[in-house]
Order: structure tokens, then sequence, then C-alpha cells
């Protein structure tokens, strides 16, 4: 059987012989339907003083799970286990986003968690996706620094070291820098910054102050949103709901969750603070482009910048993007 083979069903996750679509070039999910109605787009417009009107298609959290038949064992199982976990058709999810984006938009923004897991055939189709130039801006997200996830001998830890440990290998498969780099586009300068697993590493803060010299309006684009008390609560709604299998979990005040993971290290890591808080009263700062959280979910950051975070493009979501 095709580890790719499997589809949802009634009775749950049913294995099929033979898998149409997904890794061909012939629509497999919703096939019928045609005319890039596949994707479940958002809307957002961004006042930000563009010299001429333009719009992005911004993706995030493709999770890609590809393993070539000569990779190791580990890699093999965790790609059948995270296969199942993101549907087995993100290579297409991403394919019709960037078809899509062809003809609709003037350039793709993704904000990272292209691949699930560092392995060859994904770096592979890095390369194959991005390779082109497909998505002018990107950022890493806190999976492509994963070699194997919870089956790694090595324990992940959220540092900077351990991500030196693979960042030459991930870094060769990108056509851009994974930890920082900005693009200017009709007067609109887009920075993608690696801020991973919450914090933000002091050399991305040194540049960030670099660009901002420049006096143009800035579009951050990063992984992991700035959390906000709607971000916050609305993500741990989701997750919690997601954790207890289908057990009831309304909303029955608007209270905000206490901070856990990425946004403690958001909150304890002094330079991050500090950032943050210098950043919500940068004038310059006209929008936030952020995934991770695979929900889509737009809060205002600042009195100039509203946040957009985006759904997973595993389920076919993405967000257009107007800037006038
Ligand atoms: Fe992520």
């Amino acid at each position: 059987m095709n580890r790719r083979g499997f589809i949802g069903g009634l009775g749950g996750l049913i294995a099929t012989a033979a898998l149409p679509g997904c890794r061909t070039d012939e629509p497999s999910v919703f096939s019928q339907r045609g005319n890039f109605e596949r994707l479940a787009l958002g809307y957002a417009h961004i006042k930000v003083g563009a010299t001429a009107p333009f719009s992005l298609l911004h993706i995030s959290d493709t999770h890609l799970t590809s393993v070539y038949d000569d990779e190791s064992d580990v890699k093999q199982k965790l790609a059948k286990i995270r296969t199942q976990t993101f549907g087995g058709c993100q290579e297409e999810a991403l394919r019709d986003s960037l078809a899509w984006a062809k003809s609709n938009v003037d350039f793709v923004v993704h904000t990272g968690d292209l691949i699930d897991f560092q392995s060859r055939e994904n770096l592979d189709l890095v390369k194959k996706y991005f390779g082109t130039g497909a998505a002018k801006v990107a950022s890493a997200g806190n999976h492509e620094f994963s070699p194997e996830m919870w089956m790694s001998a090595v324990k992940e830890e959220h540092t900077e070291a351990y991500k030196d440990r693979t960042r030459k290998d991930l870094q060769a498969a990108f056509p851009y820098d994974l930890q920082f780099n900005a693009t200017v586009v009709n007067g609109v300068n887009f920075i993608a910054m690696d801020d991973v697993y919450g914090y933000v590493p002091p050399a991305c803060v040194e540049k960030f102050h670099a660009e901002v010299k420049k006096g143009l309006p800035i579009v951050l684009c990063m992984h992991v949103p700035f959390y906000t008390d709607g971000i916050w609560r609305a993500n741990t709604k989701f997750w919690t709901s997601s954790a207890q299998h289908g057990k009831p979990n309304f909303f029955r005040t608007a209270a905000v969750p206490d901070a856990r993971g990425d946004y403690v290290a958001q909150q304890q890591d002094p330079v991050t603070r500090e950032f943050i808080a210098y950043l919500k009263s940068e004038k310059l700062l006209k929008g936030i482009l952020a995934g991770h959280l695979h929900i889509t979910i737009q809060d205002r950051f600042s009195p100039t910048a509203m946040q957009y975070v985006v759904g997973g493009n595993f389920l076919f979501h993405g967000q257009e993007v107007l800037f006038t």
C-alpha cells in the first residue's frame, strides 16, 4: 500500500490501494469543483501607502511529510504517522495554492512549517516548489528545524544551538535567508524573520532596526504570532478542544488563559519582550502575517498594525491580502 494512501471516510481513516491524485498533477481533492475553488481563502486589506495597489497569497503550515524509500526506518515511521495526521494531500494543497497565485496575486508569502520534519525528499520538494522563486517571501517554522521530531535520539531544545545542528543543510534547500530577509514591493518592506520557538534571536532585532532606517512601511512575516489576548484565547480554545477528543469545551468566559510554551518565551525572554514592546510603538509597522496555530484569526497588534494568522495550508487554507 502506498504510504500516502489514506483518505478520510465515515469509518475513520481508510487505506486505499492506489491513491488517486495527491502526488500527481491531477486534482484529487474536490476534483469536480475546478477553478481553484478547492482553496479556502480569507481576505484582508492593509492600507499601507503602497506606490501602487497589489495583493499577495499568504499561506503557512503545509507540513510536507515525504521520505524516499531508502531513508531511515525512523523517517519512514514518522512519514507514515504524520501523513495520517496531515491528511496526505499537503503537496496537492501547496500545488493548488501556488497555481492559483500565479494568476490571482502578485506574489506568495509562506510563514513556515512548509515541511513537517527534515528528510531528503522533503528538502527536495522545498527546492522543487520554492527554488523557482514561487514564494517571494518566506520564513522558517519550528518544524523546519526538526530532524525526527519526538523520535529523535537528540532531544529538541528551543535554542539557537539546537537550530545550528541542522541549519546549514536546511538553509541549502531554501532560496532565501531563513533567519532574516527583507523584500521591497511597491514601496512596502516585507520582512521575514525567524521566531520559530516564540523568541526573537538578537541578530534579527539588530537587522530589523537596520531595515527601519529605510523609512518604508513594514509588514512583518514570521511563523509564531506575537500573541495578543484574542489570539492566545482562540489558540488555547482550539488546541484544548483538540486534546479533549470531542469532550465539550464551550466558551463560558472571555478571560485570557494562562500563558504556555511560545507565549511564555515571548513574555520571559528579555530581548523578545523588549522588541515586542518597541514594535507596538513603531509607526512604520503596518501589519504582521503569521501561522503556526492552524487557525485563522485577526487581531489588533498595535495602533498601526493588525496581525493576521492564517490556517493550515495542509487543509487548503490561505489568505489573500490587498495592499493599497
Ligand atoms: Fe509551527
